[in-house]
């Protein structure tokens, strides 16, 4: 039998949890062989019936050897908190029913092995208790080391400029509003990809617009109400209540949570003009900002900016810390942009910064403003009754030339966990398998 050696792992090790624990025989000695004709082909596949991972154990850490090179290492610690047999884990609720603190912090298993659902850990107790990982499951949560081919991948966004105005993402309201819920799915995707997407022939009128709105999920009730149907009449105390032109921005910066997505539908406008759509991709901007100027890029990616909504004497909205959220901001774990806030309109006084820092910020938005704005970026469309928008109000920043008139709109905020519990339901349900349960192995959980 050939034996692979998980990195880190001594020989010592092995040869004393072989004494220590049962491990895997003839399985495990097949499968090893079978792997390693296998590893000339450098690309693993998932385990089959004859071709099993190799196991090892050492006194603190389980390693699954997936082929030659590549193996991962869980502690025991960890699998143990990870148990999902239905005394661990609630199976309906997917709730952990572990109290981890109670796990003993030198938790050994008393025995591993290799069985074809998966890897079973025997571990000693006053009652016996066995847990059963599969394989795919342990691949895809590595994390020592990560195997970043074994992770879902994350769904695709498509960054765009001016030329989006070829090819905007549409869907028609019938689809939106479909019983199977096919078209709700391409309607979340879309916005999903793009940051936003038109919903075309919607009846022009309040009941229509805000039942499309509840089919993503609860509109979220602010300070300017729940369903919005207003006029240019400064009913709130917010410019977007005014006939004036509004630069790109994202709403509000001044929220610890701004809202997820913003559907906005104009219903009339009559005796006079102006008053064109703006939609600017922020991520596509930022794109270009960290390639041409990556010290603004971090500017922006790390000054906190203080926001406020003061217009009316009945509210004073302020984010949570006070000193408020950088332009933008990244996923502390994969690094990646995720959500930009930008209304300079709505900034706050800046009394932070050192006068470095302060030169260095002036400096940043001047670039990032200039972006913003180029005709590469900015795309302008004239909406009219009957086509809805609806905007990731952490992605696509949105504004509106000045206008003459009356125009009368409606609209309404979406919480961003609202719309992505959404696309995450609809993903799973037409994954192209007949979806019937949640497994309690379901990525993410
Ligand atoms: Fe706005
Ligand atoms: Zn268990």
């Amino acid at each position: 039998m050939r034996k692979f050696l998980a990195p880190g792992l001594r020989p010592s090790m092995v040869a004393a949890s072989s004494r220590g624990i049962t491990t895997p025989s003839s399985r495990v000695s097949q499968a090893a062989s079978a792997i390693a004709v296998k590893a000339t082909t450098q690309s693993p596949s998932p385990p089959t019936n004859t071709d099993l991972p190799t196991i090892s154990a050492s006194p603190d850490k389980v390693a699954v050897g997936w082929d030659t090179r590549t193996w991962s290492r869980f502690h025991n610690i960890w699998l143990r908190d990870h148990c999902r047999c239905p005394q661990c884990f609630h199976q309906i609720t997917k709730q952990r029913l572990v109290n981890t603190s109670e796990i003993p912090p030198g938790i050994s298993p008393s025995k591993v092995e290799a069985t074809e659902n998966g890897l079973l850990v025997s571990w000693p107790s006053s009652q016996p208790h066995e847990s059963l990982y599969p394989w795919s499951w342990l691949r895809q949560n590595s994390y020592d080391p990560q195997i970043p081919d074994a992770k879902v991948p994350p769904r695709e966004k498509i960054l765009w400029g001016s030329k989006i105005m070829n090819s905007v993402p549409t869907v028609t309201f019938e689809e939106a509003m479909a019983e199977d819920d096919r078209g709700l799915h391409k309607w979340v995707s879309n916005i999903h990809r793009f940051g936003f997407c038109f919903v075309s022939g919607v009846p022009p009128n309040p009941e229509a617009t805000e039942k499309l709105s509840q089919r993503i999920g609860f509109i979220r009730e602010t300070q300017y109400g729940k369903f919005w149907d207003f006029t240019s009449d400064l009913a709130k105390g917010d410019t977007a209540y005014t006939m004036l032109a509004l630069g790109a921005h994202t709403d509000n910066t001044y929220f610890t949570d701004p809202c997820g997505l913003q559907l906005f539908h104009l219903l009339s406008h009559t005796e006079g003009s102006g008053g064109s759509t703006l939609l600017v991709d922020g991520f596509y901007v930022a794109s270009i900002l960290k390639e041409l100027h990556p010290d603004a890029y971090n500017v922006l990616s790390s000054t906190p900016v203080p926001a406020h909504a003061a217009g009316e004497l009945s509210a004073l909205y302020r984010p949570s810390p006070p000193g408020g959220y950088p332009v933008l901001s990244h996923d502390p774990v994969t690094g990646d942009l995720s959500q930009v806030r930008w209304n300079n309109d709505d900034r706050s006084v800046m009394n932070h910064l050192s006068p470095q820092q302060l030169e260095d910020w002036y400096a940043a938005i001047r670039v990032w403003h200039k972006l913003l704005t180029s005709a590469d970026s900015e795309y302008w469309v004239q909406l009219g009754p009957g086509t809805a928008v609806i905007v990731d109000n952490h992605r696509v920043l949105h504004g509106r030339s000045a206008f003459t008139g009356k125009r009368r709109m409606c609209g309404a905020y979406i919480g961003v966990d609202e719309y992505r519990s959404k696309l995450a339901v609809l993903d799973e349900r037409f994954s192209g398998k007949a979806f019937t349960e949640r497994s309690v192995w379901s990525p993410g959980l």
